[in-house]
């Protein structure tokens, strides 16, 4: 019998520890969680090793502070970097977190020639594309989480207008994991129907609106941190698909080149994942104002990764 997956996740704070979380009790793989603060990966997979025997899950954890324990992971995901404070655009933290994301890679790659790596660190899109080009990995073997968490939050806000199970609601974001993000409520369901045939304008305007902001809305709550519950969940949803070979669709940020009239860009469009990672990027097809808010999108990507020369 083939052995566990593995999965390191690198980052031990509220999005890393979470997500080590999730894929623990789903029992996907074995996880080795790497922090540089002494104790804290150690604590926290302790911790959680003891919540094992209650919940039942059978999966090694452990907590390191150097990456020789990550050798042969098949999934890395990079949750590294400083989260943002209230009032910080996710641009802000540019620079500090294309150094701690470049470093990382830079060690993961060491151990793990052949992992899939999953990026979460913020600006999404721009460190997605800073740990494309340190790993030298080939295109299909790189991808951002964004699109799945965005998504999720317009089916919460959507499935409370409508009064509706969460399940019953798919919803489609396209473009940079950024305030310029592009929700589509034409391609956003409910049990298969439009929403844009169930909700008024200005509701959806309403919902458009908060999801955009939806990352920003918890800063200002939380106000010494962001987001991780969802954040966390959706990328390990992105590693169970490659892991399980599932073929799901899912909204990545990968490498464009051509799809959507973009080029050498990672940015955030509908995928198919599976055992080869990202095995397909699907192209719809938009209305001349979503094309244009797409490129918009597109373009404020590219001013971060103009600066950051990558
Ligand atoms: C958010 C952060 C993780 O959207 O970007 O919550």
């Amino acid at each position: 019998m083939a052995g566990r997956n593995k999965i390191t996740v690198v980052g031990a704070g509220n999005v890393g520890a979470t997500a080590a979380h999730w894929i623990a009790s789903k029992e996907l793989a074995d996880v080795v969680l790497i922090d540089i603060v002494e104790g804290t990966p150690q604590g926290k997979s302790l911790d959680l090793a003891q919540s094992a025997p209650i919940d039942g899950f059978d999966v090694n954890l452990k907590g390191v502070n150097s990456y020789e324990e990550s050798k042969d992971s098949d999934v890395i995901i990079i949750t590294a970097g400083l989260p943002r404070k209230p009032g910080m655009s996710r641009d802000d933290l540019l620079k500090t977190n294309a150094d701690i994301v470049g470093k990382v890679t830079d060690e993961v790659v060491k151990y793990s020639p052949n992992a899939f790596i999953i990026v979460v660190s913020n600006p999404l899109d721009a460190m997605t594309q800073v740990a494309y080009k340190r790993s030298g990995f080939p295109k299909n073997r790189v991808l951002g989480m964004a699109g799945v968490l965005d998504s999720a939050r317009m089916r919460c806000f959507l499935a409370e207008a409508l009064e509706v199970s969460v399940e019953n609601v798919t919803a489609f974001v396209l473009g940079g994991h950024g305030d310029t993000m592009v929700p589509l409520p034409r391609y956003s369901t409910c049990a298969g129907i439009p929403v844009t045939e169930l909700l008024p304008k200005e509701k959806i305007d309403e919902i458009v609106k908060r999801t955009a902001n939806g990352g920003a809305e918890i800063v200002g709550l939380l106000k010494t941190g962001s987001a991780f519950y969802a954040p966390s969940l959706a990328a390990v949803e992105m590693a169970e698909a490659i892991l399980k070979d599932k073929k799901k669709i899912l909204p990545c940020a990968v490498l464009l080149e051509g799809e959507y009239g973009i080029n050498n860009l990672f940015v955030g469009v509908p995928c198919k994942l599976g055992k080869e990672g990202v095995e397909q990027i699907i192209e719809i097809s938009l209305t001349n104002d979503e094309r244009a808010a797409l490129q918009k999108s597109a373009g404020s990507v590219q001013e971060l990764i103009d600066i950051l020369g990558v």
